[in-house]
């Protein structure tokens, strides 16, 4: 049966101050579209597997919230972290709790913070992805065309030459690489069999969990010993127990960039990765300046490329600015330059 992961426990430091621990960025209506980031992800796996299969992974903090904004979900599928470790040990422990309801599960693991412009096209992809993994133990991976020489993203190196010969849209992997440095990045963006990684993996249980038992067995050790509890009243004591002592670490560099039978389908679904203000600026519609407002009664004269986003009900009036990034969450404002906008974690104070 087909199983969805949603990874909804990162906390989004980069989009301050619309994002902040207490309600990270996928639980925001980024887009202005009446539903938060969360809501949008679940809704396009409606079609791909029935409501009683979708399991959200997060920090215990935020199980109110998620509970509130999905409310279909059984509460038993909301797993709650007591810390952050990263997503290696949120997907580790996800893999042994569906091991135990369903052995025979085939999965999709997914961002919580990602949008996506053609849903038809991407139900289609994974789908297709699905098929393929119920019959190969194959790490599957979707590959994005890059288009700039991003740090921030994986990089898949495909072997273009060599497709699967059930699925001739899916390649062999022949190197995976986690956020390289700017020089590395240029270098792959010139040849036209490296992708972004999407963050989205589609894997069968016994693929994932053996990945785990091979190249973190320490992490496997720590979920797997847990099995008997999975389920039951003392799962969430036991996980509280456990969970601390894993590595935090990301499953791109605990599992991917280590792991042999990796596969990519390059896609083309209208993909990002919200990231940051200026990706939201590049992703929503502009006014014929360049400008994004996102607001009530937002009003801009000789003002361009600029992205303005505040929450209350506020007239806004703004004159000449230009690449600025203007952004209130409830007593707090952030006017910066885009160019700066890596640094916003550092003016927030959140490190
Ligand atoms: N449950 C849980 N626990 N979820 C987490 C945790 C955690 O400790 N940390 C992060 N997440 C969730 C985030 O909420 C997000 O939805 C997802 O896991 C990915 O984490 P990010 O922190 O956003 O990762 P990234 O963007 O730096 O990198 C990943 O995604 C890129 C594409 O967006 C990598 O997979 C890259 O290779 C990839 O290119
Ligand atoms: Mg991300």
């Amino acid at each position: 049966n087909n199983h969805v992961v949603i990874m909804a426990g990162g906390v989004g430091s980069r989009f301050w101050p619309m994002s902040t621990s207490d309600k990270p960025k996928q639980f925001i209506d980024v887009m202005g579209v009446g539903k938060s980031l969360l809501q949008l992800t679940a809704e396009r796996f409606c079609s791909i597997c029935p409501s009683q299969n979708l399991w959200i992974v997060t920090n215990r903090q935020y199980k109110d919230i998620v509970k509130e904004q999905l409310p279909d979900i059984e509460e038993s599928h909301i797993l709650c972290e007591p810390c952050r470790r990263n997503t290696a040990p949120c997907i580790a422990y996800v893999s042994w709790r569906i091991k135990k309801e369903d052995p025979k599960a085939n999965i999709v693991v997914t961002p919580s913070d990602h949008i996506v412009m053609n849903v038809d096209e991407f139900k289609k992809v994974v789908s297709d992805c699905l098929k393929f993994t119920k019959e190969s133990d194959a790490i599957v991976t979707l590959g994005m065309r890059p288009n700039r020489p991003e740090t921030g993203y994986g990089y898949i190196q495909a072997n273009l030459a060599h497709n699967s010969l059930r699925n001739k849209d899916i390649f062999r992997v022949d190197s995976f690489r986690e956020k390289p440095d700017l020089a590395t990045a240029e270098q792959y963006i010139k040849k036209s069999n490296y992708f972004w990684n999407a963050g989205i993996f589609i894997w069968n249980i016994h693929t994932i969990v053996n990945a785990f038992r091979v190249y973190q067995p320490t992490m496997a050790k720590l979920f797997e010993q847990l099995m008997p509890v999975y389920g039951t009243e003392h799962e969430q004591e036991e996980i509280d127990r456990i969970f601390p002592n894993c590595e935090n670490i990301s499953v791109d560099y605990a599992i991917m960039e280590k792991a042999e039978e990796i596969f990519v389908r390059p896609s083309d679904f209208g993909w990002s990765d919200l990231g940051t203000w200026g990706s939201l600026l590049a992703q929503t519609k502009k006014d014929l300046y360049g400008n994004s407002c996102i607001g009530n009664d937002i009003n801009l004269f000789e003002t361009n490329n600029c992205i303005v986003h505040t929450a209350q009900e506020k007239k806004v009036v703004i004159q000449g600015l230009d690449g600025y990034i203007v952004a209130e969450n409830d007593n707090t404002l952030l006017i910066c330059k885009l160019s700066e906008e890596q640094r916003i974690k550092q003016f927030s104070g959140q490190n």
